[in-house]
């Protein structure tokens, strides 16, 4: 069986969790059930780093002593990843008494290899990089990352001769491409290592200046903190030195870190496990940074964007499958509500969640909610096949090649197909026409292909796509990825699918922000403002109408299939309408002023269904969309929670 051993960094404890953490521990999650599903054996692994000045400050100021102030919030990390969907296999801490205990014995090995010397030296040290960065790494005199100016500190130290490893470990980068991914950092660690000589590793700190580390097996005078301690949880954590078996998951080592911490994990460490006589590990992963209207999302910057909030927000799956849509791995992205709602609309909403719900409906419509027998297929299903098996392909090669945002635009292109199969085949047509057997063919395909697409989201959105799953009928266990990538099925005949999905209900746009420009329909909703704002007189009420006159009226909920502009009218779209029937309704709609067509798509509204059919500009409407019209523009009825289309209003 293959194996596969994954890690995030592990985070400081001298601040809570945020955004840019959750990004890489969902990574990490996504990518340790995604090898799962293939039917590896994974172990999965975070934690937290708490030794160091940093969070010696922090508690201080905390007025807590540095292992409260741990403890505090290394809980907060541990119990919010559950929360998240995230489910490491092991949650180490610096502080584990094994943990420092390996510590120890791997400085008393390089210690004895004579790899660790004492000497003196003066630097730039940066407490939030917790090393000394060399003359070249500064700008304009600051840390680039912290942008603050290192402190000057000389004083007798132990060092670790790293400068040793230098011409084996860049050997080693050239000999194995794939070993830092993307191309581009790999890249920057060649150019360091041919650069210029590399310094030593500064391993120690003075008791008399720092306690809160693991003191040096060779001289308690002093202790070691952060890298040379923090890097060793890859290897604590699985059992080194003592486990024989540590090895079965260190052959097979993967780590996820941001840039920021790309020299530790690409120089310092390789170079201490050359120094530790053990094997490299297999591969390191680097993404670029969240950013914040330009700026990289960090506590220190006051920026940040709090996990559970964003969760609450779009959901655990919508928030997972935007993180990894949305950053090109390796690339910087940026965060913003806009962006979010954007994305979760257009391909949760829009595409994926339209596309569930109207072969479920139509299920139940045609054929009372069982999946019918499939007939010979057509020139269409054999073209839908080919390109659900190209999808799924591509998806499985570019996610396990952590290129997350291009698996799921892969995977996206069979989603947009099976709209567009639907949308070809006309299944309300077939229906009407009576000819079941072609209708049935249609349907079981379009069905195998959301069961194919949910099977590919496991591991990006594991709570959705086990609900899709369960509403096609489908065992949400024992399923192999490998092998559903092979081949592209209708979904059996006899299979009880459920009525409705509706897992992804737009989300609403946030509050508008009125220093920002304008766009057109928004200037005539400002004079309507205005208008609103002058006092005016009291409506007379109606004349009342009988209830009997009031249940004439056939009020339906219907959800917008499609909305274009009518030509030469600039008010009006032809939109149509599914509300509940055989095929979708045509309807005319004066909404142009107030909605992007697209914004329209996927929506639920509130239709007049009986009204009298009307010709307006040449096309003809069949029923008439509910809207308020109001001082800021015009509002859409629409009902409080996704129901059936076609459900009566009363
Ligand atoms: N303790 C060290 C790591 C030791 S690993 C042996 C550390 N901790 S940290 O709390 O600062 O975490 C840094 C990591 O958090 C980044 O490498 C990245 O995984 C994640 N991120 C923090 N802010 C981020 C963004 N704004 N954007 C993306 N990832 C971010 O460094």
């Amino acid at each position: 069986m293959n194996r596969f051993f994954i890690t995030t960094p592990i985070y400081y404890v001298n601040a809570k969790p945020h955004l840019g953490h959750a990004y890489t521990t969902i990574v990490v999650d996504a990518l340790a059930r995604f090898h799962a599903l293939l039917g590896e054996e994974v172990f999965f692994l975070t934690g937290s780093d708490e030794h160091g000045d940093k969070i010696a400050e922090a508690a201080k100021k905390a007025g807590q002593t540095p292992k409260e102030y741990a403890d505090a919030i290394s809980g907060l990390f541990s119990s919010l990843w559950p929360k998240l969907g995230i489910t490491p296999k092991r949650f180490i801490r610096t502080t584990d008494p094994d943990h420092k205990e390996a510590v120890k014995r791997a400085l008393q090995l390089v210690y004895d290899k004579g790899d660790i010397y004492f000497g003196e030296y003066g630097g730039h040290y940066c407490k939030g990089c917790e090393r000394f960065l060399t003359e070249k790494e500064l700008v304009d005199g600051l840390c680039p990352d912290h942008k603050v100016k290192p402190e000057y500190i000389a004083e007798k130290n132990y060092f670790f001769r790293m400068s040793k490893y230098q011409g084996a470990l860049l050997e080693h980068i050239k000999a194995n491409p794939d070993f830092i991914r993307p191309r581009q950092y790999r890249n920057e660690v060649v150019s360091l290592l041919e650069s210029g000589a590399l310094e030593d590793l500064c391993i120690s700190r003075p008791k008399s200046r720092l306690t809160w580390g693991i003191e040096l097996p060779f001289d308690d005078n002093f202790v070691t903190y952060v890298w040379f301690d923090a890097l060793m949880n890859y290897l604590t954590a699985i059992g080194w030195p003592d486990d024989p078996d540590f090895s079965k998951w260190w052959d097979v080592a993967e780590h996820v870190v941001a840039k920021d911490i790309l020299k530790p994990h690409a120089v310092f460490w390789p170079t201490m496990l050359l120094a530790m006589g053990l094997p490299l590990y297999k591969r390191l992963n680097v993404h670029g940074y969240w950013l914040v209207r330009d700026t990289k999302m960090s506590k220190s910057l006051g920026n940040v964007v709090e996990p559970l909030a964003m969760a609450e927000h779009a959901g655990l799956s919508g928030m997972r499958y935007f993180l990894l849509r949305e950053m090109v791995f390796g690339s910087d992205a940026s965060f913003s509500d806009e962006a979010l709602i954007g994305r979760f609309n257009a391909d949760l909403a829009n595409d994926l969640g339209n596309l569930a719900n109207r072969s479920l409906a139509m299920t139940h419509k045609y054929f009372g909610g069982t999946v019918p027998e499939a007939d010979a297929p057509q020139a269409a299903d054999t073209e839908l096949a080919r390109l659900g098996r190209e999808a799924m392909a591509n998806f499985v090669q570019l996610f396990g090649a952590a290129q997350f945002s291009r698996a799921l635009e892969a995977l996206w292109e069979l989603v947009r197909g099976l709209n567009k199969y639907i949308d070809a085949m006309a299944p309300w047509t077939l229906f009407k026409e009576g000819d079941t057997k072609r209708l049935g063919t249609v349907m079981a395909m379009v069905l195998g292909g959301l069961r194919q697409v949910a099977v590919c989201l496991l591991p990006v959105m594991p709570e959705a796509a086990e609900k899709l799953l369960t509403q096609l009928g489908q065992e949400t266990s024992g399923i192999n990825l490998a092998k559903e990538a092979e081949t592209f099925a209708p979904l059996p005949a006899g299979t009880a699918v459920a009525a409705t999905s509706n897992l992804f209900p737009r989300m609403e746009a946030p509050a508008r922000d009125e220093t920002a420009p304008r766009p057109k329909a928004a200037k005539d909703k400002a004079k309507a403002a205005k208008a609103a704002k002058a006092p005016a007189a009291k409506p007379e009420p109606e004349a009342e109408v009988a209830f009997e006159d009031f249940a004439k009226l056939d009020l339906r909920v219907a959800t917008v299939l499609t909305a274009a502009p009518v030509p030469g009218a600039d008010r009006l779209y032809a939109v149509t309408v599914d509300v509940g029937e055989a095929e979708p309704r045509p309807v005319v709609a004066g909404l142009a002023e107030y909605f992007p067509a697209e914004d329209l798509v996927g929506r639920q509204v509130v239709l007049v269904a009986n009204l009298k059919p009307r010709k307006l500009r040449g096309t003809v409407s069949h029923g008439m969309i509910l809207a308020v019209k109001h001082a800021d523009g015009m509002a859409l009825l629409t009902p409080s929670a996704p129901v059936a289309p076609g459900d009566r209003v009363s």
